[in-house]
């Protein structure tokens, strides 16, 4: 059974009339990104948004993420991100983020025929990731209860170095080499889904292939020299399209959330209709 599933990332969002950094309004991003969301042709059977949904933990933020994310008809599965505070989100968000027994946010759904995994690799008060013995042995667990069809793993910290030294330091550093031989002993695994990065990289980890995501809001700077300084861009925010097809593969595609000219047919002389277009 296919699925199609979207991911948004690192939204970043602050209290009703808040800027991030004083000048970037992430919710304006957010709302453009559902927008082309909207646009699309197929709409997706569900979303995963893979952490930092809020800038600063609150409450009030939550609740504007609550706001902003109505008109988003879909069923949503939340993580959080080094920016996120795990009660604060359940609490926002019991329906979408619950506990497991150990209190992380760690839960599965089935989304057609694809089962997601969802993993906390929050550490509070930290900006680096985690995965301890527990959320590990629970994923051993949830791995063991679904040999038999197409997992996606969706967490925030990417388990793999990006050669971006500013964020590598606060990557995942606690759980990696655990977490790839895990992979290893389960093949059905697509994906793994990331955050964090505010850019699009892909890594072979563990078997599968771990892919991190364009921010809806802002996005960092593509340096790879080791001493390169934090920095951040408004290069085009986008979001992920992970469709699984009928015989269980999934092909993941890249979406600009930046309103473009188009789409066009072939074989018309689209002059006119691009002149229109970008007036
Ligand atoms: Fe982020």
């Amino acid at each position: 059974m296919s699925a199609l599933l979207l991911q948004l990332t690192d939204l970043h969002i602050l209290p009703a009339g808040e800027l991030a950094y004083g000048q970037i309004d992430t919710a304006g991003l957010l709302q453009q990104t559902l927008r082309a969301v909207a646009a699309l042709e197929r709409r997706p059977d569900a979303a995963v948004l893979t952490g930092d949904l809020v800038d600063n933990g609150s409450a009030a933020a939550y609740a504007q993420l609550r706001t902003l994310l109505a008109p988003l008809d879909m069923p949503l599965y939340l993580l959080p991100g080094n920016h996120d505070d795990r009660q604060q989100l359940h609490q926002a968000f019991p329906e979408a983020a619950p506990l497991n027994a150990d209190g992380f946010v760690q839960y599965t759904a089935d989304i057609g025929g694809l089962r997601l995994i969802v993993l906390d690799t929050l550490v509070p008060e930290a900006s680096h990731g985690a995965l301890c013995p527990r959320r590990l042995s629970w994923l051993s667990d949830a791995l063991e209860d679904c040999r038999d069809r197409p997992v996606v793993i969706a967490m925030h910290h990417p388990p793999f170095t990006t050669g971006i030294d500013h964020m590598d330091k606060i990557g995942l550093l606690e759980g990696v080499s655990e977490l790839d031989a895990l992979l290893r002993r389960h093949p059905q695994v697509q994906r793994l889904l990331c955050g964090h990065m505010h850019r699009p990289i892909q890594c072979l980890f563990g078997g599968t292939l771990a892919c991190t995501l364009p921010s809806t809001a802002h996005q960092l700077a593509l340096d790879l020299p080791d001493d390169a300084p934090a920095q951040w861009t408004m290069e085009p925010p986008g979001f992920g399209l992970h469709l699984l097809d009928d015989q269980g593969l999934m092909v993941s595609h890249l979406g600009t959330s930046t309103p473009f000219a188009g789409p066009f047919p072939f074989g018309t002389d689209s002059t006119q209709l691009l002149a229109q277009a970008t007036v």
